[in-house]
C-alpha cells in the first residue's frame, strides 16, 4: 500500500508490534504481512481517532487487508454495508469503498456524517448510465418499472423504482409482481439474474472493468490443469466465465459458499484483495487464480481514511431534490425479505 507522504506520519512507539500481535495472523499470506510494521503507526492512530470520534468504519470485501482487517469495525458486500451503516449506533460513518458505497450510507443514514476517505473512488458500472439515460428508458418502455444495481449514482437511483445489489437481485425482481422490467446497468448481472426467473430482464450495456477482465479459457484452464480445484465468480462476470464456475455468488456469498464447502483449493474469480482477506478465516484454503485488483477500490489507503477522522472530510452531501427518490429505491429494496439461501 503506497503512503501519501503529503499527510504527516504518526509517530513510531516500541510497543506498537506488541500490542498489533493479534494482527499478524490475520495477515498471513497477504503481502501486506511483511511490510506491517511500517502502517502500524497508522492503524493504531485511526483506531484512537475513530473511538474519539465515535465513529464506525465500514469496509467492503474488496478493501486492501491493512485497512479490512486493521481497521474495519464491520466488513461486507454492498448489501451488508447499506443495512449495517443504517443501523449503526454511531455519529460518523467512514466509508472505506467507492463512491455509490459513500452515497447508498449518506441516503440510508441523512443525520450520521459520512466519511469518503477517496471520493474520486469511482466504478465503471456507476458510471455506465445517467439519470437521463434512465428517463429516455422510461419513455420507450412506459409503465414498465426500474431496478438498479447499487452501483449507480444517487441521481440514477432517484429515477428508479427499486435498487438491488447482487445478494438479492433476483427476490428484488420478483417482489414487484411484473413479467417484466428494465435491469440496469450491468448487463453480466442480468444474463445471470434471468437465469434464476421467470421475469424478462431489459438490460443496459454497462459492465465492470474488473470482472470482465476474467475469461472462460482461463478458468477452463485452471480446472484442466488442477482436477480438485474449485472456481467460484461473481455475477459481474460474463455469462461465459459464469457458465465455467461451481457457484456464482455476491462477495459475501463466494465467502459463505467458502465456509459450507471447504475446498482444499479455490479460484476466486473477482476481485483479488478479496482473496487475501479471506485466508485469515479459512487457512487451510489455498486461493489459486489470476489477481485482478479494482482501481477505484485501491484508492482508499490508511492515510486517507486517518486524514478522514482527522478532518472530518470529505464527507458525502446529495442534493435534496435527488436524495428523497434515491432513498425510497434503496428503502424499498431492505424492506423486500431475504430468500432463504440458495
Ligand atoms: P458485492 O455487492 O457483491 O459486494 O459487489 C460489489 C461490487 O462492486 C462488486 O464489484
Ligand atoms: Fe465497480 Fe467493478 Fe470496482 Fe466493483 S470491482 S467497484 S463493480 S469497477
Amino acid at each position: 500500500m503506497p503512503i501519501d507522504t503529503a499527510i504527516a506520519a504518526p509517530a513510531w512507539d516500541d510497543d506498537l508490534p506488541g500490542r498489533y500481535a493479534w494482527l499478524r495472523p490475520r495477515l498471513a499470506g497477504a503481502a501486506a504481512c511483511t511490510e506491517l510494521d511500517f502502517h502500524l503507526p497508522w492503524i493504531d492512530a485511526i483506531r484512537r481517532l475513530k473511538a474519539q470520534r465515535g465513529a464506525l468504519i465500514l469496509a467492503h470485501n474488496y478493501q486492501h487487508p491493512l485497512i479490512f482487517h486493521g481497521v474495519a469495525d464491520m466488513t461486507g458486500d454492498s448489501l451488508a454495508l447499506a443495512r449495517a451503516g443504517r443501523e449503526a449506533d454511531a455519529e460518523v460513518l467512514v466509508l472505506c469503498g467507492v463512491g455509490f458505497m459513500g452515497e447508498t450510507a449518506k441516503l440510508l443514514s441523512p443525520e450520521k456524517t459520512v466519511l469518503l476517505p477517496a471520493p474520486e473512488a469511482g466504478c465503471s458500472l456507476a458510471s455506465a448510465i445517467t439519470a437521463e439515460d434512465v428517463r429516455r428508458l422510461r419513455q420507450r418502455h412506459p409503465g414498465v418499472p426500474v431496478v438498479s444495481y447499487v452501483n449507480t449514482s444517487a441521481a440514477v437511483k432517484a429515477e428508479s423504482d427499486v435498487c438491488c445489489t447482487s445478494g438479492n437481485a433476483v427476490e428484488v425482481v420478483e417482489s414487484l409482481g411484473v413479467p417484466r422490467v428494465l435491469f440496469l446497468p450491468d448487463r453480466h448481472l442480468a444474463a445471470e439474474v434471468a437465469k434464476a426467473t421467470a421475469v424478462e430482464l431489459i438490460a443496459w450495456p454497462g459492465a465492470c472493468e474488473v470482472h470482465e477482465a476474467f475469461s472462460a479459457e482461463d478458468l477452463r484452464r485452471w480446472k484442466q490443469d488442477d482436477a480438485r480445484l474449485k472456481v467460484i465468480a461473481h455475477p459481474e462476470c460474463p455469462a461465459e466465465v459464469c457458465a465455467e464456475a461451481d457457484f456464482v455468488g455476491s462477495t459475501s456469498a463466494l465467502a459463505g459458499w467458502l465456509g459450507r464447502h471447504r475446498p482444499e483449493r479455490v479460484a476466486l474469480v473477482t476481485e483479488c484483495s478479496m482473496a487475501d482477506n479471506l485466508r485469515a478465516d479459512f487457512p487451510a484454503i489455498e486461493f489459486v487464480g489470476a489477481c485482478q485488483l479494482c482501481p477505484h477500490m485501491r484508492l482508499v489507503d490508511l492515510p486517507r481514511v486517518y486524514a478522514a477522522l482527522r478532518d472530518l472530510t470529505p464527507q458525502v452531501e446529495i442534493e435534496p431534490a435527488v436524495a428523497g427518490r434515491a432513498r425510497r429505491a434503496l428503502e424499498r429494496m431492505l424492506d423486500v425479505p431475504p430468500a432463504a439461501r440458495r
